[in-house]
């Protein structure tokens, strides 16, 4: 089976790590030349609208998925013309903008910090007024890694930052205050059978993610899996999900949702039974759904910028490093490692090591 990706980066080339021993080839379309998926299956360089090429990969493979979401809706409209596309081109449409992720939530009863859209700074005034400071202004669309969005904490904070987000359409949001953040990924199959891993803690700097520890028994693991499923549900939704919570008041607060494998669920490749990875492949590939639980203890480090020295990470006991193969560049995702053990206190010693080997 040959599956088309949208997007090359390490999202699809660890699909393909993962899909290669399954029998599965890979076509990635990215108009980056040097995407990393590259050096795992054929690289399409075009852009994204790119009807041409489409076409061309749309004959080539048996079905395209996605390693990021912010493919313009008219790609993915166009790709679905001529090869099933898992997730759908509505999942794609709603999890791309904050504004309709958000009233989605909203609309199936999943608690999420107060949000307004935003087309002007008077807009943007007058929701300040309402939801009240601290706050956070981001774009509706394209916005990654903490890019594309700003704390509002002081009247000044909050004159001209309609323009300096680019003028473009954006959602205010009160600032929550979390105790911590969690993910959910959960995976569901053509014929509606889903599956959850349990929840990740998670750990960001500066807007991006540095540490995902996978928990057990989690006391919100159900409330999460009542959430997500609402969702899987609403989007007749095929393949991996993310879901990206707030821990507030010993309950959740919906942030946002990935329609993709996703960062927090690295550690799945050697700390669960069938990884995100597989996972996702199966569930678009109209496979049967592997286990999602846990094989131990498990954690993941993100790499920001540059991969520390091989040999140091992999002398940590149980660490197993993933190396993107990208050039190095500050802010930038290059590489992680994920850290297994038999028990929590073990691990947190294995992280402080591999922590320790991180130099910014
Ligand atoms: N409303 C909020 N209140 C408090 N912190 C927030 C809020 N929104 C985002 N953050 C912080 O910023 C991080 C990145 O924001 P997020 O909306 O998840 O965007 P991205 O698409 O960049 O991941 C979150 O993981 C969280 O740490
Ligand atoms: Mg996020």
């Amino acid at each position: 089976m040959k599956i088309g990706v949208i997007g090359g980066g390490q999202l699809g080339r660890m699909l393909a790590l993962a899909g290669t021993p399954l029998g599965m080839s890979f076509a990635f379309l990215d108009p980056a030349p040097d995407a990393c998926a590259a050096a795992l299956g054929e690289h399409l360089l075009a852009d994204y609208g790119d009807q041409e090429q489409l076409r061309q990969l749309a004959n080539d493979v048996d079905l395209v998925t996605f390693e990021f979401e912010s493919v313009p809706a008219e790609t993915v409209a166009f790709l679905s013309q001529f090869v099933p596309v898992y997730p759908s081109a509505e999942a794609l449409r709603i999890a791309r903008d904050r504004w309709f992720e958000k009233s989605m939530f909203k609309d199936l009863g999943i608690p999420t910090p107060a949000f307004a859209d935003i087309q002007s700074q008077a807009d943007l005034d007058a929701a300040v007024a309402s939801i009240g400071l601290p706050a956070v202004l981001k774009t509706r669309t394209l916005g990654y890694d903490g890019k594309g969005q700003k704390v509002l904490r002081t009247p000044e904070d909050v004159s001209g930052t309609f323009a300096e987000l680019g003028s473009v359409p954006c959602l205010l949001e009160g600032f929550v205050p979390f105790t911590g953040e969690v993910s959910l990924i959960a995976v569901r199959a053509r014929d509606g059978e889903t599956r959850f891993y349990p929840l990740v803690h998670n750990t960001h700097d500066s807007g991006i993610l540095r540490l995902s520890i996978a928990s057990t028994d989690h006391p919100l693991q159900a409330l999460a899996e009542d959430y997500a499923g609402r969702v899987l549900k609403q989007l007749d939704y095929v393949g991996v999900l993310a879901f990206e919570f707030f821990e507030v008041d010993g309950g959740l607060k919906a942030n946002e949702i990935a329609p993709r494998v996703h960062n927090s669920g690295h550690w799945t490749t050697e700390g669960a039974e069938c990884s995100q990875f597989e996972n996702h492949l199966r569930a678009v590939a109209g496979l049967p759904l592997g286990s999602t639980a846990k094989v131990g203890e498990s954690a993941m480090l993100n790499f920001i910028g540059e991969v520390p020295a091989v040999s140091e990470v992999i002398a940590v006991e149980d660490c197993h490093l993933h190396h993107y193969g990208k050039a190095f560049k500050a802010g930038r995702k290059v590489g992680h490692a994920t850290v297994r053990s038999k028990d929590r206190a073990t691990l947190d010693r294995q992280v402080k090591r591999v922590e320790a080997l991180i130099k910014n």
